[in-house]
């Protein structure tokens, strides 16, 4: 009798503290909530203290400017749309003159990608000010040259004035600095989740189904790769256990040392297709190659069903997403 009402009250027990002890398992192995504090926020999306408010308005307005492409029709928001999961939802990109991306390359996501070791799939570039300079020189995507830019910019009065509005009035608009004003805005896209609140101590953020999901998803293995505050982010080998179903499409092998960058399942739900060269549909399917190619393990169908319902708790909230005023020519 004794040995029962201990066993109960141990029940009880942990089952109160199950929210608080999952919350520890988590933090345990790597995975970060994005602050729900401000401060603590901008400390890591803005370390060296530049964003200011119109600093972001700007960089949002050349996000979505489309005369900084060649045939003026295609700007950063054609591929990453705000409105859905900052992707396109298409399997390959498409830009100028409805050119393909030559590795059939998928457009990944824009939102929290300031949580992110590196850019790009192959981490070519360190930076959101620095990716930027890619895209809008990229024949097959804005095909334009930094001359061409700095021209059409200097050559809209409200752009200038804003410039300098930022800037100081002494403010030479060149690329790298439109391209970094650009990179500005991107650092404030992130998405704080229901998951976030979880690990931010509101232990009933989640419910128990999403729960017993975050669990599978750390016991399986998947926050192995997938990990901080992007949930992703980070350069990790591919195909590790076994070929990945489609690997001959496109013909990309990824970066140093064949790494890719792990792509964030923040809003996964929004974001398919799915994988580099964008080949998987369903989330559902991804789940199970990453269970066969990653980790070489079987995984049931119960367990895909769990992870999916965590993966659901990782949709964020969005602001700050609607379309700008563009200056008149
Ligand atoms: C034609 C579609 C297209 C346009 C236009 C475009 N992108 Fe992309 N974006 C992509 C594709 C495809 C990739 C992946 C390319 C690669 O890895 O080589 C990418 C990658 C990125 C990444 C890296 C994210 C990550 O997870 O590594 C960021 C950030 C980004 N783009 C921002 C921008 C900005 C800013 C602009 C405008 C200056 C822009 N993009 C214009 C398709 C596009
Ligand atoms: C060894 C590291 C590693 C492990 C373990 C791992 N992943 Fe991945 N994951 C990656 C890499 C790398 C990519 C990007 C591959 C690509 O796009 O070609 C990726 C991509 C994904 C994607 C697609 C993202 C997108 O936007 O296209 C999902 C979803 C995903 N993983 C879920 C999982 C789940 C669920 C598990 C556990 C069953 C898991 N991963 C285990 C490294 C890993």
């Amino acid at each position: 009798m004794k040995k029962e009402k201990l066993l109960m009250g141990l029940l009880v027990f942990s089952s109160i503290l199950y929210g608080n002890s999952l919350i520890e398992k988590a933090k345990n192995n790597n995975l970060l909530a994005i602050p729900d504090n401000k401060i603590e926020l901008y400390k890591i999306i803005d370390p060296k203290g530049l964003l200011t408010p119109e600093k972001i308005l700007l960089g949002k307005k050349l996000f979505f400017e489309p005369r900084l492409s060649k045939a003026s029709d295609i700007s950063c928001a054609t591929c990453h749309d705000l409105k859905a999961g900052g992707d396109d939802n298409v399997p390959v990109a498409v830009g100028h003159k409805g050119g393909k991306n030559p590795f059939h390359l998928n457009s990944p996501t824009v939102f929290n990608a300031v949580f992110f070791d590196r850019q790009f799939w192959d981490g070519r570039s360190p930076d959101l000010e620095d990716q930027a300079k890619g895209p809008i020189q990229a024949g097959v995507e804005m095909a334009a040259t930094p001359a061409l830019v700095e021209q059409r910019v200097n050559a809209i009065a409200e752009y200038v004035s804003d410039f300098k509005k930022v800037y100081g009035k002494d403010v030479k608009i060149d690329f790298d600095l439109v391209t970094s004003t650009i990179g500005a805005f991107e650092r404030t896209l992130v998405t704080p989740s229901k998951f976030d609140d979880f690990l931010n101590g509101d232990t009933n953020a989640l419910n128990k189904e999403e729960k017993k999901g975050l669990n599978t998803f750390i016991d399986k293995g998947c926050v192995g790769c997938h990990k901080g505050m992007g949930i992703g982010g980070s350069m990790q080998p591919f195909d590790v256990a076994a070929e990945f179903k489609f690997s001959n499409i496109g013909g990309f092998k990824g970066g140093k040392g064949g790494l890719i960058k792990v792509g964030t399942l923040r809003n996964i739900t929004q974001t398919a297709p799915y994988f580099h060269n964008g080949t998987f549909e369903k989330l559902e399917d991804v789940i199970k190659e990453m269970a066969r190619i990653q980790l070489g393990i079987k995984i049931t169908q119960e367990e895909v069903d769990s992870i999916l319902l965590f993966l659901k708790a990782l949709d964020g909230r969005k602001s700050n997403t609607d379309n700008p005023t563009l200056p008149k020519e």
